[in-house]
């Protein structure tokens, strides 16, 4: 029997094109080289993909899922868009940017105390003119996403709860199938293909990848999760087969393809960890790169973990996606002093 034909780029992005769409994150994101990164690690080959670059409110991976979230949601008409997420949410504040892009309000409600010192990505929440709210829990959080709604409509008003958007996980592995294609052919302008990727997901962007590296093959996805609250194979596979039906892609996934580590998570989710800091500083110190010590810089302290364990050929390509997160540095600013 012929093994199955690998799809062109192109057949790939005209299923993507089939899903409603806004423009609002700027794609084609750098490729870098770090070749001071490699020398210092004695290692292989590492990309970063600048995903920290795209554009609105100081970046970040949400901005490409948010063009298909919100494509879903403007099909409603709303003048408003409510959201319930974490307190120093990276996703509030680029919903946020991408809202006032589109002339929509957006309040957040976010789980978590007011803190003392607003800083961090709640600091930009409210330059870019959040209506902010707070709740102690997370069922009190999903109350008050309902009140805040019901108030909006009391007042003449259209609100889009973008938690219940159905297009939510699946619009993060879409954008990162296309981010993986964007970087497959930065890689072919320089005669090169990958053969690892490392990128902090907790299963959504990466199912996008995973499915990727079955439609097209040759490279593995190694994600590093910053939260140890899921099931990763579970939902990361959930995930990428609700994706592969809204795609109709001719695909199937199980739950042992997906390579996700919780080892980097550290104290816990939100917390920085030594290995994440100490990546952090080895970015920043020899390629002028900001990670954040949440995400990103945990994702980076899982790559130099496995360079360091000599798990890769000096001639190994290893694309590493910054995911952005960089307004965290401010919230942990004693770490870096
Ligand atoms: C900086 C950063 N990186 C990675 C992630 C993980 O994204 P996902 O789980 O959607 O793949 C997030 C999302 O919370 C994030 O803010």
């Amino acid at each position: 029997m012929n093994a199955p034909a690998v799809p062109s780029h192109q057949a790939i992005r005209e299923r993507i094109a089939t899903l409603p769409r806004l423009d609002i994150a700027l794609k084609n994101t750098p490729l870098e080289e770090a070749r001071n990164l490699t020398r210092e690690l004695g290692g292989p080959r590492i990309f970063v993909k600048r995903d920290d670059l795209t554009g609105v409110a100081l970046g970040g991976n949400k901005l490409r899922n948010l063009e298909f979230r919100l494509a879903y949601a403007m099909t409603e008409e709303p003048d408003t868009v409510i959201v319930g997420l974490d307190l120093q949410s990276n996703s509030a504040r680029q919903t946020v940017g991408a809202c006032n892009k589109l002339g929509l309000k957006t309040i957040l409600v976010l789980e978590g105390r007011k803190p003392n010192n607003v800083q961090g990505n709640l600091l930009v929440d409210y330059l870019l003119g959040a209506e902010v709210h707070f709740a102690a829990t997370q069922s009190e959080q999903r109350l008050l996403l309902e009140s805040l709604a019901d108030d909006v409509r009391a007042q003449g008003g259209r609100p889009h709860i973008l938690n219940d958007n159905p297009m939510f996980d699946v619009a993060s592995a879409v954008a990162y199938l296309e981010m993986t294609l964007e970087v497959l052919e930065q890689l072919a302008q320089r005669e090169l293909k990958p053969n690892y990727f490392y990128m902090s997901s907790s299963g959504k962007g990466s199912a996008g990848i995973i499915l990727a590296q079955k439609l097209i093959g040759g490279f593995a996805m190694h994600a590093v999760c910053a939260t140890d609250e899921f099931d990763l194979p579970r939902r990361t596979a959930g995930i990428a087969r609700k994706t592969i039906e809204a795609l109709g892609l001719d695909l199937t996934i199980e739950e042992d393809e997906v390579v996700n580590t919780e080892a980097f998570v550290g104290r816990g989710y939100g917390l920085p960890s030594d290995a994440g800091d100490e990546a952090v500083r080895l970015f920043a110190r020899t390629e002028g790169i900001i990670l954040d010590p949440i995400y990103t810089g945990k994702a980076a302290a899982g790559m130099v973990a496995h360079i360091r364990e000599g798990r890769f050929a000096q001639d190994d390509v290893i694309v590493f996606v910054h995911t952005g997160g960089t307004p965290a540095i401010f919230t942990w600013n004693e770490l870096w002093h």
